[in-house]
C-alpha cells in the first residue's frame, strides 16, 4: 500500500538510526555517555515545581484550560520581552502562548501556507524548521546560515530565482545545531530586505537566555518596525531546564499571531493550567534560576573543549546554546555524519548528532550536546582518545563502519 502524501514527506529520522545503535550497546551493558538529543539534563528549579504542586491542588485547574494561555502568563511574557529587549508587546493581541515552541512554530507554518508556497530556512538546521512548512505543502529554497555578507548575497539570489516569490523566511540565532550568533546589525539588514520584498520573518529564539559572551542575543523584534512581518518564537525549555512541561510563546505581529492563535483555538486547550501558572511564576522570577543554568552550561562547555582538544579532537567553542557544533576529525572525514557518529557509539560508548539529521550541508559536522555532567564529559573526551588512538593515524580507514561489517 503506498504511503500517505505527507508521511511520504517526512524521512526516516536520522538521529532513530544513533539511538537504536545506542539502545542495543546499553542493552548489551556499555555506559553510553549521551551528548546525542538535546534533552536538557538540569532539574527544573524547585520554586517552579512548587508552584506547579500548589496550583494543581487547586481542583478549578482541573478544567480545560485557554488555547493561548492564561492572561497572567502572556502578561508574563510581555515584560520579559520588554525587561530583556526593550521591545513593548500587547499581550492581548501580540503574545501567544505555545505548547514548547516547537509546536508553535509547526501550527504558524500550517496557519499560514498555501501548497507550493516558497520558504527560506537555514541548512544546517532544527529539523522542525524546515519539515513544519513540508508537512504543510510549502517549498523549502536552503539557505546557508551564517549571518555575513553570504547571507545577503544568498538572500538576494532566493528572492530573484523563486517562483512564486517566497513568503517567509526562518531565523534561528543562536543556532541549533552551530551555535551561531548574529547581531542586532544583522537583523536590521535583514528586515529591511524582508520589508523591500514582502517577506514574513519568523525567528526562533530558543536560546536567548543560553549565551556565554559578555553580550545577551538580541531579538529581531529589537529592531525598528520589525513587528510589522516579524513573529518570534521562545521556549522554557532550556532557559528554566523545563523540556518536559512543553511551554513556550510566539510573540510579533498581530495578523501572524491571531492566526496562529485561531489554528490552535481549533486543535487544544492550551497547557494545563497549573503548568502555566508555574510558567508565569517562572517568567515574573529574578532571573537567578537562569543565570544559575547559564554558568554550567558554560562550565560545560569549557571542560568539553578542553578535554576534547587534549584527547586530539578540536571543537569551536560555541559562544551560546547548549552544543557544540564539531567538524569530523580529518581521519574520519569520508565516514560522513552517520557512520562516524555511529563508531563513536560503538567505539567510544559516545553519542552524538550526525550533522546530517540537521540538513545536507551539515554532513561535515557532529553536534555534541552539553547535556551531561562535567565529569561524564570529561569520560567522554578518554574515551574518543582512547578510540583515536586504536584507530591510527592512517586515515581511520582501517575502521570498517557497522553498516559495512553487517
Ligand atoms: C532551535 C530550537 N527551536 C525549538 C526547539 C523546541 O523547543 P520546545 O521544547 O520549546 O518545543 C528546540 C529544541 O531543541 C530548538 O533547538
Amino acid at each position: 500500500m503506498e504511503e500517505f502524501h505527507k508521511v511520504r514527506r517526512l524521512p526516516p529520522y536520522v538521529f532513530e538510526q544513533v539511538n537504536r545503535l545506542k539502545a542495543s550497546a546499553r542493552a548489551g551493558g556499555a555506559d553510553i555517555i549521551d551528548l546525542g538529543m538535546g534533552n536538557p539534563d538540569l532539574p527544573t528549579p524547585t520554586a517552579i515545581v512548587d508552584k506547579l504542586c500548589e496550583a494543581v491542588r487547586d481542583p478549578r485547574t482541573h478544567r480545560y484550560s485557554t488555547s493561548r494561555g492564561i492572561p497572567g502568563l502572556r502578561r508574563a511574557q510581555a515584560n520579559y520581552y520588554q525587561r530583556r529587549f526593550g521591545v513593548k508587546l500587547d499581550p492581548e493581541t501580540q503574545v501567544v502562548a505555545t505548547l514548547g515552541s516547537k509546536e508553535g512554530f509547526a501550527n504558524m507554518a500550517q496557519a499560514i501556507t498555501a501548497p507550493g508556497d516558497v520558504i527560506l530556512c537555514p541548512n544546517p538546521t532544527y529539523p522542525i524548521h524546515a519539515f513544519g512548512f513540508i508537512m504543510s505543502g510549502g517549498v523549502i529554497r536552503s539557505l546557508d546560515v551564517v549571518p555575513d555578507e553570504s547571507f545577503f548575497a544568498a538572500l538576494e539570489r532566493s528572492v530573484r530565482h523563486s517562483i512564486p516569490k517566497p513568503l517567509a523566511l526562518i531565523l534561528n540565532y543562536p543556532s541549533n545545531p552551530t551555535s551561531l550568533v548574529a547581531t542586532l546589525d544583522f537583523y536590521k539588514d535583514v528586515v529591511a530586505f524582508a520589508k523591500k520584498h514582502d517577506i514574513i520573518i519568523l525567528s526562533d529564539l530558543a536560546y536567548a537566555e543560553i549565551y556565554f559572551d559578555e553580550t545577551p542575543p538580541p531579538s529581531v523584534l529589537e529592531v525598528p518596525g520589525a513587528i510589522d512581518i516579524c513573529v518570534e518564537f521562545t521556549s522554557m525549555s532550556k532557559t528554566f531546564s523545563m523540556p518536559g512541561w512543553r511551554m513556550g510563546f510566539a510573540v510579533g505581529n498581530e495578523r501572524l499571531i491571531s492566526a496562529l492563535t485561531r489554528v490552535k483555538s481549533y486543535l487544544d486547550y492550551g497547557a494545563f493550567t497549573p503548568i502555566q501558572v508555574a510558567a508565569t511564576a517562572a517568567l515574573n522570577g529574578d532571573g537567578d534560576d537562569i543565570a544559575e543554568v547559564r554558568s554550567i552550561y558554560k562550565r560545560r562547555r569549557d571542560v568539553l573543549v578542553e578535554s576534547f582538544g587534549k584527547a586530539g579532537w578540536d571543537v569551536p567553542p560555541p559562544p551560546a546554546t547548549m552544543f557544540a557544533w564539531a567538524p569530523i576529525p580529518e581521519q574520519f572525514k569520508h565516514l560522513g555524519s552517520l557512520e562516524f557518529s555511529k563508531l563513536l557509539v560503538e567505539k567510544a560508548d559516545v553519542a552524538v548528532a550526525p550533522g546530517i539529521g540537521f540538513g545536507e550541508h551539515g554532513d561535515e559536522h557532529v553536534r555534541i550536546a552539553l547535556v551531561e555532567n562535567e565529569h561524564r564529559i570529561r569520560q567522554a573526551a578518554r574515551n574518543i582518545k582512547r578510540f583515536f588512538a586504536t584507530a591510527g593515524n592512517g586515515g581511520g580507514d582501517n575502521v570498517v563502519s557497522l553498516t559495512a561489517r553487517r
